[in-house]
């Protein structure tokens, strides 16, 4: 019945080899200039900035046609870019800047642009709306150096620079048109290695980039009388809604020197906000999880080894009486719950989830998703996700087993197609808006298809091998046996009821996991590469023990209620902590996020939804499986008559 592996390998081995293309990593190695040598500029999408407030999720391409921006001749050149960077939204592009090692420029112009009124309003809007453009020089992105105010160290904040100023004249925005580009370049150590200029003998020094630093500026540097741009009067330029504009875009470029070596040049980027406020958060929440966990497993254990001990000594005659509590539901606990395919497809799914997140946790633990190569991460988790794919088939498999469920093939297929249908539909739909409003951050048309490829030729038949695979393992054992006669079900306190449970149960783990999750959100809406993932695997350890230690405790009392319907309580109760997210995503909105555009807040909330469906899923498994196992124990270890 399970099929042989070798043509799962073929066919894994003929689509992955002309993906690694796709999957090209750029920017791992050093690169070495000598003087006058050019260095690649390339363009990267405009995306709203994170200051005091965003405004808006979309992102727009860099030669946009409302925008103008000068192009290079013959046009823009895509350059090559991984999976993951393309869904993250990077569109990068080559630039017509010109910039050469070792070459100070002063006040180059680059082109003249012309505005027609209708995009001069498109532009000064955007400016209103904190857009920022994104450079990319060398493989660095652009960025501006800052001083954290509260730590006094200085760090490079690459969120993108300007695209115009509207705070120096509140409503009268102007258009930065000038940039000062300060390229940090570090001078080739010469102690190991020589190279000498062919033919002459002499020694010619090499220099790498270590740093990019680019402060816009607005000035109307179009004098009359002049054909050469004026970049040094203090006038600054404002595009008029009411005519067409004409004006240079021009730039300047200062060779600094460094002393950080090209191995540590990222390291300024990765500047942490506030670190005392991080690890404090991080520690008090580890602290009060970890009492709250030793708590949870004190009572169950003290409660539980008090009542085995109590049911096992039991004079058989007189226990009529005595028995009460989860012991008296013992023939019921293991009957077949309401849509057991649902439930076991679900399990699947978020176990599924589960192994993709902590692999990718722990290759970026080890430092394999740095920050140089773009996307690292975006394409780490959708190799992981395809891969995984068989762990949701086995484990969807052998829950539907032994919850004694018989339509295997009807769970195999859901449990391969149910989910990734459903988020693939809100992703499709979340990018036909995203096309509407002229965004750049939808995903074109060749991504949308490999990923299509990967899921359909990869990922489905993984699932459905390890659904088999799951089969040949068969059901787990139940201890007890169920009763024929289902038992009547007293009414229990409006606290163990589904809905109730689920979200005071999603309290604990919320509250483990809210703090990192504020840092999460604001890297992620901030346009920053997020990098704590020490924090972030910790967090995500400390959640997933919460959530089963809660569940476990929340299933015990409900079934000291004699209460045993407690499979779906147990996915609901561990999946509770999506309920809060979502609410803390509303909250997120309300005070830190100002989205002008109706298509950003659909962006919003269909990512939200998307994130708490996620949320669900991967703490309902960690609950069920955790109860299951839980329950498993407790009933193997009473003497039943
Ligand atoms: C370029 O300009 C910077 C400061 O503006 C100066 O320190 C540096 O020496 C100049 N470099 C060259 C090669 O002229």
């Amino acid at each position: 019945m399970f099929p042989s592996p070798l043509p799962l390998v073929v066919l894994l081995y003929t689509l992955v080899l002309p993906l690694t293309s796709a999957f090209y990593l750029p920017g791992t190695a050093p690169r070495d200039y000598l003087q006058g040598e050019s260095i690649d500029v390339f363009v990267n999408t405009l995306t709203p900035m994170l200051n005091s407030k965003l405004h808006s999720l979309i992102s727009y391409d860099y030669y946009d046609p409302h925008f103008h921006f000068c192009q290079p001749p013959g046009g823009p050149v895509k350059q090559p870019e991984s999976l993951g960077s393309i869904l993250f939204g990077d569109r990068i592009l080559s630039s017509p800047y010109e910039i050469n090692m070792m070459e100070n420029q002063t006040c180059k112009l680059l082109c003249q642009a012309s505005v027609p009124k209708d995009d001069a309003k498109f532009i000064n809007d955007r400016i209103k709306e904190d857009y920022g453009l994104n450079f990319i020089i060398d493989g660095l992105p652009s960025s501006e150096m800052k001083r954290d105010s509260k730590t006094n160290e200085i760090f490079l904040d690459a969120q993108g620079f300007n695209l115009g100023d509207d705070e120096t004249i509140p409503d009268k925005p102007a258009l930065n048109n000038h940039y000062d580009i300060y390229i940090q370049y570090h001078q080739k150590d010469y102690s190991g290695s020589y190279s000498y200029l062919p033919g002459s003998g002499l020694q010619q020094k090499q220099y790498r980039v270590v740093g990019v630093l680019v402060y816009p500026r607005t000035v109307n540097s179009m004098t009359s009388g002049s054909n050469q741009p004026d970049c040094f009067t203090n006038q600054p330029f404002y595009l008029s809604e009411a005519s067409n504009n004409e004006f240079y875009y021009t730039y300047s470029v200062s060779f600094i020197p460094s002393d950080i070596p090209w191995g540590l040049r990222w390291d300024s980027y990765l500047h942490v906000f506030d670190p005392k406020i991080h690890w404090f958060s991080l520690i008090n929440s580890l602290v009060i999880v970890g009492f709250l966990v030793f708590m949870v497993m004190m009572i169950l254990y003290r409660t539980i080894s008090k009542d085995i001990s109590r049911y096992n000594s039991i004079d058989l005659s007189e226990d009529v009486q005595e028995d009460y509590g989860w012991k008296l539901v013992h023939g019921e606990v293991f009957r077949l719950p309401q849509r057991p395919m649902l439930l076991s497809v679900m399990v699947g799914n978020g176990l599924h989830l589960i192994c993709m997140i902590l692999v990718t946790l722990i290759f970026a633990l080890f430092g394999f998703l740095s920050p140089s190569n773009r996307g690292s991460l975006a394409t780490v988790l959708l190799i992981c996700w395809t891969l995984f794919s068989c762990v949701s088939g086995y484990a969807s498999s052998r829950t539907f087993s032994t919850l004694g469920g018989d339509q295997w093939k009807s769970n195999m297929i859901l449990t391969t197609v149910l989910f990734p249908i459903v988020i693939f539909s809100v992703i499709g739909l979340l990018n036909l808006f995203l096309v509407f409003s002229g965004s750049s951050g939808a995903v074109p048309f060749g991504t949308i298809l490999a990923i299509l490829l990967l899921w359909f030729l990869i990922s489905v038949p993984l699932s459905v091998a390890g659904y088999f695979y799951g089969m040949k393992h068969g059901s787990f054992s139940n201890p007890t046996k169920t009763s024929s006669i289902p038992r009547q079900i007293p009414p229990c306190p409006w606290y163990l009821n589904p809905i109730p449970s689920a979200i005071l149960g999603g309290i604990l783990p919320f509250g483990a996991a809210f703090v990192e999750l504020y840092f999460v959100l604001s890297s992620l809406f901030g346009n920053r590469a997020y990098y704590a993932f020490g924090f972030l695997f910790l967090t995500f350890s400390v959640v997933a023990l919460t959530t089963a230690t809660t569940t476990v405790l929340f299933v015990y009392f409900v079934l000291c209620a004699e209460e045993y319907r407690w499979h779906w309580r147990s996915f609901a109760i561990g999946g509770g902590s999506a309920f809060w997210l979502f609410v803390y995503g509303i909250w997120y909105w309300a005070s830190r996020l100002s989205l002008d555009s109706f298509t950003s807040v659909v962006l919003y909330f269909g990512y939200l939804f998307l994130f708490s469906l996620l949320n669900f899923l991967i703490g309902g498994s960690i609950g069920y499986v955790a109860t299951y196992f839980a329950i498993r124990r407790l009933y193997a270890s009473i003497r039943v008559d």
